[in-house]
């Protein structure tokens, strides 16, 4: 079993950053809500205390029992657990009279192998507003700012294990050698050799999906998206065509979506029926135009179709999902430790009655991770590399009432669009691109006869996890050609804009 850091939770925006940069370093950790009870063993290396929006000095604040882990492991307070960490101990921590927020520069005091091979003078983050006033007897100050007198300290005692405190918040990118001090408390302090790779990843998974799953078989819904083919291919990997996977079409996928998709998986050696549900969807979709009851739609026919396959195999006894890291966290951070299956993409919603088991590999994996452990088991950096898609699909790009027709004509000036992303290398500069069909017709002329049709909108932006989102500026020139391109030969649309606008207060779909 791999090495591990234990990440306490205690509510701050920032604790699933600090959980990537530990990764990054080829670190496993897990996060926990910071009452959770950690089960140490040999494995456990270390104990992070992340911040919180709470202050150590209000009445019911987060508190833990430092002194039991620090038995065990060295601890890492940031902010909010460094200043639990202070005043535990005996130190002194009140109301900031200074504003500390925003970026602040780190003054290194003493040579300590938390602050090794840092600049003497360092661009660190703060966002605080309680500070260490007086450090407790036998604590020594590491690093200061202009502002505050304790940014960095130590407990001097290392017995059992050493005690640290950071007042900033080291995982920030604005931390400039943030990464180098959470790499020497890892390896210098805590001893982390460092082995978690995405190579380690798929063994370990692979062996752990063998002993889980045994000789029985496993159900799981493909959408063509980066989780569920990991997924899927990590428990291929293990059970071979014993997976059993289905593939949809609804009607609403992207212009060749269903047949090139269906084609990567059978290169990857996947065992997936293709189901072509078209009409069903259709039919269910018309006269439907708010954008709820579209989506309602297609994640009720989808559990129908689904469930319908999944009753013809029935040695089935798992069922695989791709359900990635923050997806979890989320839950046990906010609505306490069960876990909820999210949206209909993910097949929440199959009849109790089916009594299967959930198999999901990807659960402590982050999204940059799952793409890494993709390439490692050979899939191709085309499926890898796939924006987002919903799972409402082009039902949720045309406005209003789908039809056939419709969609075929999105599909069309879609595909238009990106394509020419890829062909001008700008579709990797982009987080995520479409064509939306609304339902507005103009007035144009070609050649001589005056039409009157649809308008399409185009949008792309950049972001890094769909929360927020800029509208990307790609050039004139390209925007030119591409809409060129779709009025010449997309029958049906005779204008095109381009969306300029951002999330918030935007969204980066129309419905
Ligand atoms: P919005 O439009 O909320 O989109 O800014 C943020 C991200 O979520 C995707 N999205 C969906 N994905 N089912 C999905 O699976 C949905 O109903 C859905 N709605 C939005 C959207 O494509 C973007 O990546």
């Amino acid at each position: 079993m791999t090495e591990k850091i234990i990440i306490l939770d205690f509510g701050s925006q920032y604790t699933q950053l600090i959980a990537r940069a530990v990764r990054e370093a080829n670190v496993y950790c897990d996060i926990i809500p910071f009452h959770s009870a950690i089960d140490f063993n040999e494995h456990i290396k270390g104990v992070i205390l992340s911040g919180s929006p709470c202050s150590v000095n209000e009445q019911d604040a987060p508190m833990i029992d430092i002194k039991a882990i620090l038995d065990k492991v060295p601890v890492l307070g940031v902010c909010y657990g460094a200043q639990l960490a202070a005043k535990v101990f005996g130190g002194r921590v009140e109301k900031s009279d200074k504003r500390e927020y925003g970026r602040a520069q780190m003054l290194r005091q003493l040579d300590d192998k938390l602050l090794q091979g840092l600049s003497a003078k360092s661009q660190v983050w703060m966002s605080h507003s309680d500070t260490i006033k007086e450090l407790p007897v036998g604590f020594e100050v590491l690093a200061t700012t202009e502002s505050i007198p304790v940014a960095a300290f130590k407990m001097s005692s290392e017995d059992p294990n050493p005690l640290y405190g950071l007042q900033f918040h080291p995982e920030v990118y604005h931390s400039t050698e943030g990464k180098k001090i959470l790499y020497n408390f890892l390896v210098n302090i805590c001893g982390c050799a460092q082995d978690w790779t995405p190579a380690s990843f798929v063994e370990e998974t692979v062996a752990m999906l063998k002993e889980k799953i045994g000789n029985k078989h496993v159900i799981m819904a493909l959408s063509g998206g980066v989780d569920s083919t990991v997924a899927a291919t990590l428990i291929s990997r293990a059970i071979g065509d014993r997976l059993h996977g289905i593939f949809v079409d609804n009607g609403v996928l992207r212009k060749d979506e269903f047949k090139e998709v269906l084609e990567t998986y059978n290169e990857i050696g996947l065992n997936v029926k293709g189901i072509d549900a078209k009409a069903l969807f259709y039919k269910e979709l018309a006269g439907k135009s708010d954008p709820e009851a579209k989506r309602k739609t297609i994640g009720k026919l989808f559990i129908d179709v689904f469930h319908e396959e999944a009753l013809k195999i029935d040695e089935a006894s798992f069922l695989g999902q791709g359900t990635i890291y923050p997806d979890v966290i989320e839950s046990v951070s906010v609505h306490g430790p069960s876990v909820t299956i999210k949206s209909h993409h993910n097949v929440g919603g199959l009849p109790a009655t089916m009594n299967l088991e959930l198999v999901e590999p990807l659960r402590s994996l982050f999204k940059d991770e799952v793409r890494r452990v993709g390439l490692e088991l050979g899939i191709p950096s085309d499926m890898i590399n796939r924006h987002p898609f919903p799972g409402p699909g082009l039902a949720i790009r045309i406005l209003g009432e789908v039809t056939e027709e419709k969609a075929r004509l999105l599909q069309e000036a879609d595909h238009i669009y990106i394509k020419a992303l890829k062909d001008k290398n700008l579709y990797n500069e982009v987080w995520q691109a479409g064509a939306i069909l609304l339902p507005v017709k103009s007035v144009g002329v070609m050649g001589d006869e005056r039409t009157y049709e649809f308008t399409l909108a185009l949008r792309a932006v950049s972001s890094v996890d769909g929360m927020t989102a800029d509208w990307s500026h790609l050039p004139y020139e390209f925007l030119a050609d591409v809409s060129n391109a779709i009025i010449n030969n997309v029958k049906g649309i005779n204008r095109v804009v381009y969306d300029i606008s951002s999330k918030p207060p935007a969204t980066i779909e129309w419905e």
